[in-house]
């Protein structure tokens, strides 16, 4: 435990120091060749990551937010194409819609998993669209145009139900693209296949993000988008660079949407020990799962089902008395999160969307009651103890002080 008892959200200093000399040396490697941009270090991770994502094809790119963009326009979204994806995602999912071209629109997320719900999806394509006159797609009655992709966000480290989500893809023609932005490594067992797979290896393509707090981080930002189209990747090798299949050939307007190739370097290092942080994760979530066990009731933990195999991005509770509990965390020291406390249905960037509180209940409710607690590989055994204590004393306090006794968060 750190000596003043503090247990910060995440920690990025200790996993720094250890891998230091490793990543000295990447840096030291760049400046001896001034290879900054593209070259071996780029395409020796695009390859490493492809293989660990069990994708034909890997293209690195500057962020997340430019994987997604780059995914949706090389799969053929069009301006004015509508993309349904959740409202509980972080605001690059729907920025990246936008800026395609497209317009957002949403449906509700299951309540346990705070992944798309496929019945949601199936309601809204039966329901909430009609189907076009001369295609047989369907157009969305709310924007007014064809909806021709769904983003399934696999949020804090656990995969969307993607067997009935592909489904309904190919029932209604659309394309899926992954955000797998918070999900390196997590894996979903397909009934339809009979195995496991991979995020990342599922929809049309996927977008990964290396943000630094990311399970798999660089120290900046970086992107990629994994598909086994080889064309699409093609095409996000030309997006990410103004539009040049070769240096000065500008086939289409581009954007400077390159990996740097010094993340490139520090990511590959970090590549190697994911399958370790990734272990030590899930065991640091099962010990939060031990630890509350007796507390169910109080709070909600996370819900794993027997189809996924989750990487713990985050580790998330809800709780009703989320801002008291969270002072008292703080004032202890510890550090919590809260991912997302706007659901993007009700953000001031898409009031003109015309979407009311009521819209989507599910979203809304884990939006006001979600509270992330610290969950880094380093996170010690007495860390965590420290953290449920005072999590299960400022719990067993608010409800001394509830005028009505106990108001117990029940399970869904
Ligand atoms: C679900 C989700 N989508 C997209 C992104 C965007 O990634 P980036 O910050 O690398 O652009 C993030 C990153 O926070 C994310 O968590």
């Amino acid at each position: 435990m750190n000596t003043n008892g503090k247990v910060p959200l995440v920690d990025l200093v200790t996993l720094h120091q250890e891998l230091e000399d490793e990543l000295v040396s990447v840096f030291r490697s760049a400046l001896n060749t001034a290879g900054f941009v593209g070259g071996p270090m780029v395409e020796g991770f695009e390859r490493e990551f492809a293989e660990y994502c069990d994708a034909q094809h890997c293209v690195g790119v500057g962020s997340g937010t430019d994987a997604l963009r780059f995914a949706l326009i090389a799969s053929g979204v069009q301006p004015g194409d509508t993309v349904v994806t959740v409202p509980n995602t972080f605001i690059a999912t729907t920025e990246a819609i936008s800026q395609a071209g497209a317009r957002p629109d949403f449906v509700d997320i299951d309540e346990r998993t705070y992944t798309m719900d496929p019945e949601k999806l199936s309601a809204y394509l039966e329901t909430e669209c009609t189907p076009d006159q001369r295609t047989g797609r369907v157009v969305s009655k709310r924007t007014g145009s064809l909806v021709t992709a769904v983003i399934p966000v696999h949020l804090y480290g656990q995969m969307a139900d993607m067997d009935p989500i592909l489904e309904l893809a190919a029932r209604y023609e659309l394309i899926v693209i992954e955000d797998a932005c918070q999900a390196h490594g997590a894996e979903y067992l397909s009934s339809r296949e009979g195995r496991w797979r991979r995020a990342g290896s599922m929809g049309r393509a996927a977008a990964f993000s290396f943000y630094p707090g990311k399970n798999l981080g660089a120290c900046g930002e970086a992107g990629a988008i994994t598909t086994d189209d080889e064309g699409l990747a093609r095409r996000c090798q030309m997006l990410r660079d103004h539009g040049q299949p070769r240096k000065y050939s500008h086939d289409i307007e581009g954007y400077n949407g390159r990996l740097d190739a010094i993340q490139a370097g520090f990511l590959r290092v970090k590549l190697r020990h994911l399958a370790k942080w990734t272990d030590q994760r899930r065991e640091r979530a099962r010990r939060y799962d031990e630890l509350f066990a007796h507390a169910v009731g109080t709070l909600i933990l996370p819900y794993v089902p027997w189809w996924s195999r989750p990487v713990h991005h985050l580790y998330v509770v809800r709780v009703l008395d989320r801002e008291r509990l969270q002072k008292d965390l703080a004032a202890a020291g510890i550090g919590t999160g809260i991912h997302y406390p706007v659901p993007l249905h009700l953000a001031k960037a898409y009031e003109s969307l015309g979407f009311r509180v009521g819209h989507f209940p599910v979203a809304e409710q884990a939006a006001s009651q979600v509270l992330s607690l610290p969950l880094f590989p380093e996170l010690s055994p007495e860390q965590q103890h420290r953290v449920v204590t005072i999590l299960l004393r400022s719990l067993a306090h608010s409800r001394a002080l509830s005028a009505t006794g106990s108001v117990p968060v029940t399970s869904p």
